[in-house]
């Protein structure tokens, strides 16, 4: 199987279970359900979860007492990106190919379903771990994995000095900083929750934490890079909103070609680290490569 074959059976594994969680209750705050759906099937890449199943595979562990934790990670990231996209914060109209929660359900109701799909994650890992036959203790670092990641010192962490330093400039060292809480955190997080779960030893657990750090980095270079010359219809969401709200980004900062030369660098060190661990992690370096070439 190649590599694209395999991205997109991990894909469609995901995708159903996400389906599976994606219900419509006809109860009185039904709307709930409907702002959250709306932005959790309309697709997206599905990296974060596909990561986690990847790491599994390689492991030489079953995916499926992983799956429930690849999709939390996918809702919270989810409800990140509603949030990101309010108008108080990067004030942009499309989303995965279609307009922003907020645009269709209204700022409230936005907040209500990132909020939910925030939730709702724990509920299913919380469920997961109590229904799993394997190792309690794995299940419940994996969740704390998650829940650091997803936090003040992870994500929302990133969000703050992202939003602090609009119409500055910052130094380099904070800027990478900035990109590694926002972004790199949710990307290793399933990298090391599958891990955690398939109970990988000390030596792989740090090679895999050398990648995720590399490829969560990257992730963002590449990303602020398409920003500027990425084609919105293929993204599926509004080019030039960086610029637009005076973001502190590495084209800002380094201009495209160094911000390029720095995503080769980066994605070279997380692959040299992985590589370490032989062919089964041929997967995970062809996703480091995919990742610097996408254009979606
Ligand atoms: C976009 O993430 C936001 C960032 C963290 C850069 P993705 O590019 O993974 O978005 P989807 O999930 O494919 O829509
Ligand atoms: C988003 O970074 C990081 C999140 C935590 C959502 P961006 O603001 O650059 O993501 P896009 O470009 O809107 O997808
Ligand atoms: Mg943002
Ligand atoms: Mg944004
Ligand atoms: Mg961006």
């Amino acid at each position: 199987m190649n590599f694209k074959e395999q991205y997109n059976l991990y894909l469609g594994r995901i995708n159903n279970a996400l389906q599976g969680y994606a219900s419509i209750k006809d109860t009185p705050e039904k709307t709930i359900y409907k702002a959250m759906n709306y932005s959790l099937t309309a697709g997206g890449k599905r990296l974060r979860p596909v990561l986690a199943l990847a790491v599994c595979d390689m492991l030489g562990r079953g995916i499926e007492d992983v799956i429930p934790y690849a999709c939390a990670v996918e809702m919270i990231h989810t409800y990140s990106l509603i949030h990101d996209d309010l108008p108080a914060m990067d004030n942009d109209d499309y989303r995965r190919g279609r307009l922003t929660n907020h645009k269709v359900f209204g700022e409230a109701m936005a907040i209500l379903a990132g909020d939910a799909l925030l939730n709702f994650s724990f509920e299913i890992m919380v469920e997961a771990a109590l229904r799993s036959t394997g190792n309690l203790e794995a299940n419940l670092t994996a969740m704390r994995i998650i829940s650091n990641a997803s936090g003040a010192s992870g994500m929302i962490g990133g969000q703050v000095v992202d939003l602090e330093s609009e119409g500055k400039v910052i130094h380099g060292d904070l800027l990478k900083y900035m990109h590694q809480c926002k972004t790199g955190a949710l990307i290793k997080a399933p990298i090391l929750a599958a891990a955690a779960i398939c109970e990988a030893k000390k030596e792989e657990m740090d090679l895999l934490e050398r990648y995720a750090c590399g490829i969560g980095l990257a992730f963002q270079i590449k990303d602020d890079i398409l920003d500027v010359e990425g084609d919105s219809e293929k993204l599926g969401k509004t080019v030039g909103s960086d610029e637009a709200n005076g973001k502190s980004t590495f084209v800002a900062l380094y201009g495209l070609e160094q911000s390029k030369k720095m995503l080769e660098e980066v994605t070279k060190e997380a692959v040299g680290a992985v590589g370490m661990l032989g062919d089964r992690a041929d997967f995970l370096v062809e996703l480091a490569y995919y990742l610097v070439n996408r254009d979606t």
